[in-house]
């Protein structure tokens, strides 16, 4: 494995950018509404929040809708086929706009345009694309925009590696007692089926310092929650020289007096005795766990790479729980695996019902060009690819209803996070285990943490009443 030194990008090197972005501003004929379209996971939502500030930095304002943005910026996902497919679909899409409006720049970013390859076609097949850039050098948007606006020509910026390390970007958070926190960057797993370690590089943690201040900042603007985020978290600091691990960084954080802590995502091999026995002991964190487990077999996850058994991640499991009651898990499973036979479905439909989580993400396998399942025999016919994933969602809902059902008569603590669509009198927050629960309430709770308990589960949520103390 290749070993990318870490390049931490310099307060000067930000300094210059929020000199470019002043520059740009100044411009008259430049664009003045934003609009970014954003798809994948919670990493692309974070970086959404960066790209947004630094735009206002810029002297832009969000627009209502992409059709009446002056730029367009589309923060893409290629983990799977339609993921790809949807993005660059959008972006051809406002091509036609464009004829109507030429002033309108169009913008291209995020993990798809870092796939070897992407930037070339985007060149040649896009030419209406104004601007281009990867996940490692997304504090230069203000000199790229400015060389587009000023120069009136196309800017295609793609590093070669992703091994940046950047702080002190603006950030326009979208909501203000719910936070994102990034803790590290890239992935060394080598999954054999993600392509995630080709776009977003080697793993590269935070400094512990840099992350501490952050969520003090954030407690003391009265966030309510925070959301820890790395392609995996459970290996935070492996990189670093000072030794602070994830638990060890779960405790300082705890110590912040942020009320809510969660994080995401962690890899069944890396689930310390540690991180158990701080879960256990860490008020601050949450009673949830999203341990994706991806098969129930154990020649697939020999062939995904995954380095555990089924027999090692039941084991997990059972730990977890018995050292946190009441803890909700929740898991990323694929179907159809090259040369997965129906016997070998089975054991995930089994890990399924063994394990009961409280929801899951499914997929059918997509081949992403690069990893090294692209290249394995035994591709699975759609059809039966579909019939499968039917089968393992239909199943989860029954786990879903059980283990809501099981929650009705419990007390539970809820971050009121807005109205409920369907009902504007209800209201709508999620418990410690992630659960959205619904119920009556004045709108102004909205951000607070409050004690409720539950009435009814439905399909998909459940349904409580406030518990007056
Ligand atoms: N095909 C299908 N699902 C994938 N995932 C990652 N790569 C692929 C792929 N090539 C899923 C995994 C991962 C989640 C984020 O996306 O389940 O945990
Ligand atoms: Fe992809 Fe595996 Fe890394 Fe997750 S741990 S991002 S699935 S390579």
């Amino acid at each position: 494995m290749i070993k990318e030194e870490t390049i931490r990008i310099s307060p000067e090197e930000i300094a210059l950018q929020q000199q470019y972005a002043k520059e740009f501003a100044a411009l008259e004929d430049r664009p003045k509404t934003y609009f970014i379209v954003t798809y994948g996971c919670q990493m692309n939502a974070h970086d959404s929040e960066k790209l947004a500030g630094m735009l206002e930095e810029m002297g832009m304002i969000a627009a209502p809708a992409k059709e009446e943005a002056d730029f367009v910026l589309h923060n893409t996902c290629c983990i799977r086929d339609n993921a790809e497919r949807k993005a660059l679909g959008n972006v051809t899409w406002l091509k036609e706009i464009k004829k109507i409006r030429p002033s309108l720049m169009i913008g291209v970013c995020g993990c798809m345009v870092q796939e070897p390859g992407m930037a070339e076609k985007l060149l040649k097949q896009y030419p209406f694309v104004d601007v281009a850039f990867g996940t490692g050098n997304i504090h230069r948007l203000p000199e790229l925009m400015l060389r587009a606006a000023e120069q009136k020509r196309r800017v295609v910026a793609v590093p070669q590696e992703q091994s940046t390390l950047i702080e002190g970007l603006p950030i326009r958070r979208e909501s203000p007692f719910q936070s994102y926190v990034t803790i590290m960057y890239g992935c060394n797993n080598f999954c054999s089926y993600c392509i995630v370690p080709y776009v977003r590089g080697r793993e590269r943690s935070r400094r512990p310092e840099d992350i501490l201040r952050e969520v003090e900042m954030l407690q003391k603007k009265g966030v309510q929650e925070i959301m820890l985020l790395g392609q995996n978290v459970n290996s935070y600091g492996n990189d670093a020289e000072d030794g602070v691990s994830f638990p060890r960084l779960l405790h300082m954080l705890g110590k912040t007096g942020i009320p809510r802590i969660r994080f995401m995502t962690s890899h069944p091999k890396d689930l310390s005795d540690e991180l158990i026995e701080e879960m256990a002991k860490n008020p601050a964190l949450c009673r949830h766990l999203h341990l994706p487990v991806q098969s129930g077999n154990n020649r697939i996850l020999t062939a995904m790479n995954r380095r555990y058994t089924r027999e090692q991640y039941l084991e997990k499991v059972r730990k977890i729980r018995a050292a946190v009651p009441g803890i909700g898990l929740t898991s990323d499973l694929i179907v159809s695996f090259p040369g997965e036979t129906e016997e070998e479905f089975q054991d995930t439909m089994d890990l399924v019902r063994t394990v009961e989580y409280d929801s899951a993400f499914t997929f059918i396998y997509s081949p992403r060009v690069g990893t090294k399942a692209a290249e394995m025999p035994g591709r699975i016919d759609p059809a039966v690819a579909t019939d499968r994933i039917e089968r393992l969602i239909a199943l989860q809902d029954e786990m879903t209803q059980k283990n809501f059902a099981s929650l009705v008569g419990t007390k539970e603590t809820v971050l009121v996070t807005g109205q409920s669509k369907r009902n504007p009198h209800q209201l709508t927050g999620k418990c410690s285990r992630m659960i959205s629960v619904n119920f009556e309430g004045d709108p102004a709770s909205i951000g607070k943490i409050l004690p409720v308990e539950i009435t009814a589960a439905s399909k998909t949520t459940l349904k409580g009443r406030i518990i007056q103390e």
